[in-house]
């Protein structure tokens, strides 16, 4: 699994090869002359020591300067290249991780709390981006480094090389298990960040209910608990990645002890100059710091291919509903729609049964029922957001499963329980229902919707940004801007779920007049607890535990007392005592 998450990093990395072509040169300048400075303290010793050549002092601090010149120049070029390259990877990473998750279903959305996708999207990219931005420019610069140092080291003794290599595979070994301990640590860290984005999201969103329930304590004590939980995570992960520098330096310094023991020896007896021994003992030294900061990268590679993985879980989420491989295409629908012997459970249990009801274009549908009962699942089975689970619904006369799923969405205006709003201008908020809506449009949309008059008391009318979720409209002026949306969309089938219920009766009944108007061309759907708002539908349907158990027009329903009956008179006599206080 890791080695291919790493390849898919790498397949990410591919477009950005320019970059790091430039890079990687860089690097090999850099890595290069690490090697050509151990290498010259040999001639530098002889000759200095030896020959009492004065030249060589004046010629060597202009010969260092020059060298670092370069040396820093390159790693720049190394740095800058290489990190670009990585963010410029990671955000195509981030994007397509986006992209996906846009197209899945709402299904996948009830599974997933949204703090968790959000540090999804975030925390774990940005690991991944951190780790793999640092270690690639590490790890070529370091690679580079190492190598031009070991070319030093053999050239110079062989034998004394050899001590250092039974150490070398030591090293590499307690890395590795250090480093895989890292990966699994750091993943199980990033799932509690997950947690803790998840309380976030819950409690900045839900902050009223919050403060209302007095739930403070409670949350913060929350809050404090998986936040601990997070940093057990993090302390052992630190834990291993503290060891793993010091494990690394007393396995070397074995290695360096035994070179100084046989290398000193060797000199003694003549086998070996003592300038050579010291360009030895200089490479060996300075491989010491690229061999740890490689093994340190391999740390931090371990740690961003935990957070990958979490990433690529997501890009490679399958949709559940998808377009059926010989979709069709249709501009605009009648708005002709009918369930034929619909079940559906959302897992397992079934919440609608054998549904039959078909309504054709112009028409009113009504659905009323007790809370829980099935009327929300029920239309949301018309877009598609949900497959049925047996029979099947038709628009048009089509099954809706063979039909192209954008195209479907686009017959269906949805003015939903939830009052969604983006965090742009009322305008636009309303435009979100047709991008191609003039000025003139979306005003003519607000009017019929009863939102024009408080839109235009708002400080810059229509350019009113109205902020993230709406916070500065009432509930009603939110399902208002709602309405207005649905109905620029101008779709042939509209869904309304409780789209009016957070309306006083006064602007209830002036929306359900202009709705009237542009309820004529096309299949409306409304969801209401308030039995006034459907007085007029063409059918109700009473939904009882997800089967319909009465479905007729409002004066045949009454006559033939059953549910619907039952709570009209329920909500007569409660509307009754309402306006007779109201008057009062
Ligand atoms: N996403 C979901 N996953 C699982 N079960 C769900 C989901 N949404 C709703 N249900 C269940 O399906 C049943 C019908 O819910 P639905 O929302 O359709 O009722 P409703 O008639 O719209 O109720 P209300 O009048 O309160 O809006 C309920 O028992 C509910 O618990
Ligand atoms: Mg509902």
């Amino acid at each position: 699994m890791s080695n291919s998450t790493f390849g898919r990093i790498v397949h990410y990395s591919k477009k950005y090869w320019g970059r790091i072509a430039i890079s990687t040169l860089a690097s090999v300048a850099v890595g290069t002359m690490d090697g050509g400075f151990a290498y010259m303290v040999e001639p530098l010793l002889r000759k200095t020591f030896a020959t009492n050549d004065k030249t060589i002092f004046t010629l060597l601090p202009i010969g260092v300067l020059a060298l670092f010149a370069v040396r820093a120049i390159s790693r720049f070029l190394n740095d800058y290249f290489i990190r670009t390259a990585g963010e410029l990877a990671v955000q195509d990473i981030r994007n397509d991780l986006y992209r996906n998750s846009m197209h899945l279903g709402l299904r996948f959305y009830h599974q997933h709390p949204t703090g968790s996708l959000m540090s999804r999207v975030l925390s774990d990219v940005a690991v991944m981006q951190s780790g793999i931005g640092n270690v690639v420019t590490s790890v070529c610069r370091d690679g580079f480094s190492a190598i031009s140092l070991l070319v030093v080291i053999f050239y110079r003794s062989w034998e004394l090389a050899l001590i250092t290599f039974v150490v070398i595979p030591l090293t590499i070994y307690s890395a590795q298990k250090i480093g895989k301990r890292i990966k699994r640590l750091s993943g199980q860290s990033q799932e509690k960040i997950g947690d803790v984005a998840a309380i976030l999201q819950e409690t900045y969103t839900g902050i009223k209910v919050v403060k209302a329930f007095v739930l403070e304590d409670w949350v913060i004590q929350r809050f404090r608990t998986t936040t601990n939980a997070y940093y057990n995570f993090v302390r052992k992960a630190i834990k291993y990645n503290s060891i793993s520098a010091p494990v690394i330096e007393m396995i070397t310094s074995i290695g360096i002890a035994g070179v100084i023991w046989v290398g000193g020896s060797m000199v003694m007896r003549g086998e070996l100059t003592s300038a050579e021994f010291f360009s030895f003992l200089t490479a060996m030294v300075l491989v010491y710091k690229p061999v740890k900061s490689l093994n340190n990268s391999y740390n931090i590679i371990q740690t961003s291919i935990g957070a990958a993985v979490r990433v690529f879980e997501i890009i490679d989420e399958k949709p559940e509903l998808t377009n059926a491989e010989n979709a069709v295409s249709i501009e605009r629908a009648a708005g002709d729609v009918e369930f034929r012997d619909v079940s559906f459970a959302y897992d397992g249990e079934k919440v609608l049964n054998n549904i039959n009801l078909s309504a054709s274009r112009g028409e009113i549908i009504a659905l009323v029922g007790p809370s829980g009962g099935g009327k929300s699942t029920l239309v949301s089975l018309i877009p598609r957001f949900y497959d049925v689970t047996s029979g099947v619904v038709l628009v048009d006369g089509t099954d809706i499963r063979s039909l192209r799923m954008a195209d479907l969405m686009r017959q269906v205006a949805l003015v939903d329980q939830e009052t969604m709003l983006f965090n742009d201008t009322i305008a636009n908020n309303i435009r979100y229902g047709n991008f191609s809506a003039s000025d003139s449009e979306v005003e003519a949309a607000a009017k019929a919707a009863f939102a024009h008059d408080f839109i235009l008391e708002m400080p810059e009318g229509y350019s009113t940004n109205i902020g993230d979720r709406g916070v500065r409209l009432s509930g009603g002026q939110r399902q208002r801007i709602c309405i207005a949306r649905a109905l620029i969309k101008d779709a042939p089938i509209l869904i309304m779920d409780e789209a009016t219920s957070a309306l006083d009766t006064e602007s209830e009944q002036m929306v359900q007049k202009a709705l009237d108007n542009l309820m004529a061309n096309r299949t409306t759907f409304v969801i209401a607890h308030r039995l006034s708002t459907i007085l007029h539908a063409d059918k109700i349907l009473v939904l009882e535990d997800g089967r319909i158990v009465e479905s007729g027009s409002h004066s045949e329903l009454l006559k033939s007392s059953g549910l619907y009956s039952r709570l009209h008179s329920l909500q007569f006599s409660n509307s009754g005592t309402a306006e007779t206080r109201q008057e009062s």
